[in-house]
């Protein structure tokens, strides 16, 4: 198994982990009378000290609207706005600031381009998601489909949860006018060859978007390498505010591409006849936005960068390969998801047990755990079960509370026998 990074290895770059959770205040928390050991990191990940105080800053300092005043405060947070576009430009490596495009998170960003850029599709045109997608990367296609005509297509999972690259080849074709494909599946740790996938939309004329949720927070994301057509992420998963989140769209097809939602900001001028739209990125943020979490997630990807997202993937990479070798000892549990490529993301049944009752006992241990469907039901049903246990780390986790994890599913095994 090899790590999050898309094709190279990384920087091996020792994290000091016992430091860095001293960032996590919410990390010394008890639960049910045990220390908390939060491995629900794939749901949203724990904030640091620097993006809460960032945020009550902007509250307690400089709360304004932005971009309608000429007053001190409201340039203030104008500026903080704009600056924190400036990091996620930097952080994904877009050409151009424009590019950025503030939204509430992945889901808003995916029902944003079905919303806009989908009203050019017509009926029997194609769009083609893979099997392992977040419903976000689902339901608004299939909502598009309805609208338009069009019709969906889905890449097969492989018995390991890899793409059948066979299968995305067949189904690309004259009518595909659009892909969108997860970076990294939430439900099994997955990380897909998107830029390979990307090459073989474009040479068949398909635009490509990315879910890019469960990646930007482990390995290194370049839109222009990747030279997707749009990037979607949350804020929440990244160490950011819950409500935040970025879309990224290359400029020209931004532009070619109507407004989806009208209101204030979006607009350069109205009359009762008619009103012209603002320049991008404005004209995709209508009404006044989430300015303090926008403004604490660029916090968020400053904290990100000063660590390093190479050492980060390491660090993820050690703590998955120590648990999937705890797990093959473990009686009766079965792995969902064993590709080649993953990140930290550990995803289980246990024969007999089901996961809600997995999840139960890890959490009077104090083990945080995600158990259902994971909003992939789809994949659910392509590996036979009803819902898996997931485990998934983050730069904070240590190779004590993987140990802790499985010291708890142990006790799993005295109840259930
Ligand atoms: C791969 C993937 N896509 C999309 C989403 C939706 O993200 P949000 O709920 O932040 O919009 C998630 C959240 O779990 C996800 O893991």
């Amino acid at each position: 198994m090899r790590s999050a990074t898309d094709g190279h290895e990384p920087r091996r770059t020792i994290l000091d982990v016992t430091q860095l959770r001293n960032d996590f205040p919410i990390l010394t928390r008890r639960v049910h009378g045990k220390p908390l050991i939060y491995l629900d990191n794939a749901a949203t990940s724990q904030k640091p000290r620097c993006v809460i105080e960032r945020e009550a800053c902007y509250y307690a300092e400089s709360n304004a609207n932005i971009h309608r005043g000429i007053h001190c405060l409201s340039q203030e947070a104008t500026d903080a706005y704009e600056a924190a576009r400036d990091s996620v430009k930097r952080f994904i490596n877009a050409g151009r600031r424009e590019e950025i495009v503030f939204v509430r998170g992945t889901t808003e960003a995916v029902n944003l381009v079905a919303a806009s850029y989908g009203q050019r599709l017509k009926p029997g045109d194609e769009i083609l998601i893979t099997g392992m997608e977040h419903h976000s990367n689902i339901v608004p296609w299939q909502l598009l489909c309805a609208r338009s005509g069009a019709v969906l297509r889905v890449v097969a999972i492989n018995d390991a949860g890899g793409l059948d690259m066979e299968s995305f080849e067949q189904q690309l074709g004259p009518y595909t006018k659009l892909v969108a494909l997860t970076h990294i599946s939430n439900a099994l740790g997955t990380v897909n060859p998107v830029r390979q996938m990307i090459d073989r939309a474009h040479a068949h004329g398909a635009i490509v978007l990315v879910d890019g949720a469960q990646a930007v927070p482990h390995l290194t994301v370049d839109v222009q390498a990747l030279d997707c057509d749009f990037y979607a992420f949350s804020g929440h998963k990244l160490y950011g505010p819950t409500g935040t989140g970025v879309l990224y769209g290359k400029a020209a097809l931004l532009d070619s591409m109507p407004p989806w939602q009208g209101g204030g900001d979006m607009i350069r001028q109205v009359t009762f006849a008619r009103s012209t739209w603002n320049d991008l990125p404005y004209k995709f943020e209508a009404g006044t936005p989430d300015i303090a979490g926008s403004i604490a997630l660029g916090t968020a990807i400053g904290y990100l960068e000063s660590i390093g997202l190479d050492a980060i993937a390491a660090h993820e990479h050690d703590l998955l390969t120590q648990a999937t070798a705890r797990a093959a000892d473990v009686p009766g549990l079965r792995l969902i998801g064993t590709a080649r490529e993953k990140a930290g993301i550990l995803s289980f049944v246990l024969d007999d047990v089901h996961a809600h009752d997995v999840g139960t006992i890890l959490d009077s241990e104090g083990v945080a755990v995600r158990t259902g469907h994971h909003c992939a039901m789809p994949v659910m049903e392509r590996f036979g079960v009803p819902a898996t246990v997931r485990a998934s780390f983050a730069l904070y986790n240590t190779p004590g509370e993987v140990d802790a994890l499985f010291a708890a599913l142990a006790k799993v095994r005295e109840v259930f026998g």
